[in-house]
């Protein structure tokens, strides 16, 4: 289409952003506007943000400062803020840097072209975006790559002490069954073999069946399963608290759901874990970890840990390294603590000095990485499916995904994007395997 406008959208944070992101060109799209990968060449420049972390959202105000000049050589420029900073900061952003021209927090997207035309800050939570942008859905593009995320529930009830994501992204709310298997079945004919059924706090999805009553996780998995062209099933992130025993029990007989978890832990220590409000144990997340991988022995375990909670000791981390020793993990992310406005842990009065968190971070990230690097080489030798994404690095080259989420790269031609294919696999590097195309 000559002379649309252009649409240049930078992504920040979660899995959740980014298929935010692809909403909102969605919705831009039904307005004319064609995305760009160039910023220069954009009529409206839009971050979609996280506010996790300080650093994160600090983040945001640096690149907007980048930004800037580009309004002064484009007096017609748009540039929005969208995501978790919007949420939490919506006029702040405005008065800190004028180039902006509006904020738009998690639940208002489908308020974008108003926004875009009027400006201002619109981060009202009581919506329901979903519904308001399923219109949006015609303009989503025909053919896509084969793994996509999908959005089933969002929001968060759960109050950890450290984390803004409640006030970010409001109460947890899940999408009736019958709209994620509508969706799900569009990206099935558009070629995607792969979906991640994305939520905060995903495992506590309980979206309305058909019949009026609620459906759990497991059943959605189950129902998604029976989509023709759907063979992998991901979903993330879980809280220990809601790992149903239907939802173990799915690990074990649906072969389309992936032999990957992403369950989060934050800390070793009861102490420290009772108050960041996590209402778990180490004892009782390592036993649910055995139930798991009784149903689904070869399951590839991952989580999150945050060190340098207020008030941790050196002995409570080190309950956090043993825990780490026992659940042996494929992956996992691990952060210093940052504490963060208007959450209850910002208050304490004890903070772990910066240097002592950064050892502790750097001791805790050695062991992961260890853990990370034997596990990817107790995979050579083996043969799994992988499904094929996209070009690799080098030339005559294709990189996928294993069932245990490690990209493999492996020699193939470009037809291949989309099949699932038997590879053995042959070598092993930090984050990625070598593969090659079984006979
Ligand atoms: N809903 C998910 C993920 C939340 S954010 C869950 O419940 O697990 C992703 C990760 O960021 C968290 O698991 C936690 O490890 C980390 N995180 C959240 N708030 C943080 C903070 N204030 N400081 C450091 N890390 C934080
Ligand atoms: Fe944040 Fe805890 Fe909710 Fe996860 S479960 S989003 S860490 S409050
Ligand atoms: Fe960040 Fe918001 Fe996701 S704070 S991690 S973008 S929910």
């Amino acid at each position: 289409m000559a002379g649309s406008r252009k649409l240049f959208v930078r992504t920040y944070g979660c899995q959740m952003n980014v298929y935010d992101s692809e909403r909102m060109a969605g919705v831009m799209a039904a307005e004319g506007y064609e995305t760009t990968d160039r910023p220069e060449d954009a009529d409206l420049i839009l971050l979609n943000t996280c506010h996790i972390r300080e650093k994160a959202a600090e983040k945001v105000y640096s690149e907007l400062g980048r930004l800037k000049p580009l309004k002064a050589a484009n007096p017609d420029l748009r540039i929005g803020v969208a995501g978790c900073v919007a949420q939490a900061e919506g006029e702040e952003i405005l008065r800190r840097q004028p180039a902006v021209d509006f904020a738009v927090g998690p639940q208002a997207y489908h308020k974008l072209p108003a926004l875009v035309r009027e400006g201002g800050v619109e981060t009202d939570l009581a919506e329901d975006k979903f519904a308001a942008m399923a219109r949006a859905k015609a303009a989503a593009p025909r053919r896509r790559a084969p793994a996509a995320f999908l959005t089933v529930q969002e929001g968060c009830d759960k109050f950890c002490a450290f984390c803004v994501v409640p006030y970010t992204r409001g109460a947890e709310v899940s999408r009736p069954a019958a709209r994620v298997l509508e969706e799900a079945k569009a990206l099935a004919a558009q070629g995607v073999r792969e979906v991640t059924l994305l939520g905060q706090n995903v495992n506590a999805y309980h979206g309305e069946g058909p019949d009026g009553s609620d459906r759990s996780l497991a059943r959605l998995i189950r129902a998604v399963a029976e989509i023709e062209g759907l063979d992998r099933i991901r979903y993330t992130t879980s809280h220990p608290n809601d790992m149903s025993d239907d939802l173990i029990a799915a690990h074990g007989d649906v072969p389309e759901l992936m032999p990957y978890l992403h369950l989060p832990v934050q800390s070793g220590s009861d102490r420290v874990l009772k108050a960041m409000n996590r209402r778990h144990t180490a004892e009782s997340y390592l036993r649910l970890i055995e139930r798991i991988r009784a149903a689904r022995p070869d399951i590839a375990m991952s989580g999150d840990f945050i060190v340098g909670f207020p008030g941790e000791t050196e002995a409570e981390f080190e309950e956090t390294l043993a825990l780490v020793r026992e659940v042996r993990y494929a992956s996992a992310f691990s952060f210093k603590y940052s504490a963060r406005p208007g959450t209850p842990a910002a208050r304490a009065d004890d903070p772990v000095p910066e240097d002592v968190a950064a050892d502790r971070l750097a001791r805790l990230q050695a062991l992961l990485g260890e853990q990370q690097r034997a596990f990817q080489e107790s995979l050579v030798g083996r043969r799994c499916e992988v499904l094929v994404e996209k070009p690799g690095r080098e030339p005559g080259q294709m990189v996928g995904r294993s069932p245990w989420l490690s990209p493999v790269f492996l020699e193939a031609g470009p037809e291949r994007a989309g099949e699932i294919v038997e590879v053995a696999l042959i070598g092993a590097a930090p984050n990625s395997l070598a593969g090659r195309l079984a006979a």
